[in-house]
């Protein structure tokens, strides 16, 4: 799969940019501000529909301007395809491919998938676990649409219970009635994604563990992500049952998925605790490229790639690994973006990596050559 052009209008700061992308490893560098990850950006909600920070479309629209509208070319499997997502307070947000309007935007997400590495990321492994169900989630919904309808019921789901909860202790009273028909819906959707996380983990381990050995090279190093749920340790209706009078108390629901973690361990240790900053960074890595491994094998297509300031956040050793790995040909398309030009178009260079290069200033765009 390939992104062949692309063309924003009015989003974020680009007032009207095309770029035609050519060969697969496309660099854009430009200072601080300039528009380098609003590039990304686009480019992520054409794969998701929405941006990867926070879903606010509206702050996305050009300053002064009331409409954005994003526009992809893709190449995937010898067929020309055109993703359209734009956006307008009176008439929403709007996704077609091929000239088609989507009904709803989870029938599009998976069709183009898509790996972010982001400067943060190595939040994945110092915080709390909404972070880790976010990136699992992530990647879930692009393979399983199962999964994301039932994540979409879920958190609605979960929403309702939560009103009702607040509703019943301002009346003082309890329906046991009502209460277990909220239950039921959730915990219908909350099973499913529970099993389905608990298989996801078992197929994704052997990919992780695959990428983190390569990157200690020679290491025997035991990686493990341990799943951890409310829901293993009891039936999920249970449970609400148990924490009925406290969750009545404190307004919200305190047991179910919505709570899961995902523990990562390397020789039994707790990563986040103890492992060193070295293991630590090359573990986000091998989280990252099994990200990619899995989407490949599930989807059938090689998912995109976008590197945002990597170089920033890596030491020398592990940016030789990247670029050894992207020399090697096993990806598809790759976008870099870098502050400092020089550098990433230096390491490039020395790893014999053909790139297009592009300049980044305030909303416009140059092609270097
Ligand atoms: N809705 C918007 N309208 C106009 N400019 C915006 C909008 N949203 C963000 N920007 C501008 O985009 C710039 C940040 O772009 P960004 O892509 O994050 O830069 P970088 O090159 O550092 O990655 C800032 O100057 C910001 O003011
Ligand atoms: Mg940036």
């Amino acid at each position: 799969m390939r992104l062949e052009k692309l063309h924003l209008v009015n989003f974020k700061n680009y007032a009207d940019v095309e770029v035609h992308l050519e060969g697969t490893i496309h660099c854009f560098l430009g200072k601080n501000g300039s528009g380098k990850t609003n590039l990304l950006e686009a480019i992520h909600y054409l794969s998701f529909t929405k941006g990867s920070f926070y879903s606010n479309d509206l702050a996305n629209v050009r300053q002064g301007q009331d409409q954005f509208f994003i526009n992809g070319l893709f190449e995937k499997n010898g067929k020309r395809l055109e993703v359209v997502c734009s956006f307008s307070q009176e008439e929403k947000k709007k996704v077609m491919e091929n000239g088609k309007e989507y009904n709803r935007f989870s029938e599009h997400i998976g069709k183009y998938p898509l790996v972010l590495v982001a400067p943060n990321d190595i939040e994945v492994i110092w915080d709390g676990g909404e972070v880790r169900r976010k990136l699992f989630d992530t990647l879930l919904a692009q393979v399983d649409k199962v999964y994301l309808e039932n994540l979409i019921l879920y958190q609605a789901h979960l929403r309702q219970r939560n009103s009702l909860l607040k509703m019943l202790a301002e009346r003082g009273s309890v329906d046991r009635d009502l209460i277990d028909s909220y239950d039921e819906k959730l915990v219908s959707s909350g099973n499913i994604l529970y099993q389905k996380r608990l298989d996801f983990v078992q197929q994704y381990l052997p990919f992780v563990t695959s990428r983190y050995n390569f990157l200690v090279k020679g290491l025997t190093e035991i990686i493990d992500i341990q799943y951890e749920s409310d829901l293993k340790k009891n039936d999920f209706k249970k449970e609400l049952d148990l924490k009925l009078d406290r969750d009545m108390a404190l307004g919200r629901t305190t047991v179910g998925v919505h709570r899961d973690d995902f523990l990562f361990t390397l020789n039994g240790y707790e990563l986040k605790r103890y492992g060193s900053q070295g293991q630590q960074k090359s573990f986000l890595i091998a989280l990252k490229l099994a990200e990619f491994d899995y989407l490949a094998v599930k989807n059938g297509s090689k998912p995109l790639i976008l590197l945002d300031d990597i170089f920033d956040k890596l030491d020398d050793e592990r940016i030789h690994q990247l670029m050894e790995l992207i020399t090697d040909g096993a990806f598809g398309q790759i976008f870099i973006t870098d502050a400092r030009p020089g550098r990433s178009l230096e390491v490039l260079k020395e790893a014999g990596v053909k790139s297009q290069n592009f300049s980044v200033e305030e909303g416009s765009l140059a092609e270097l050559f």
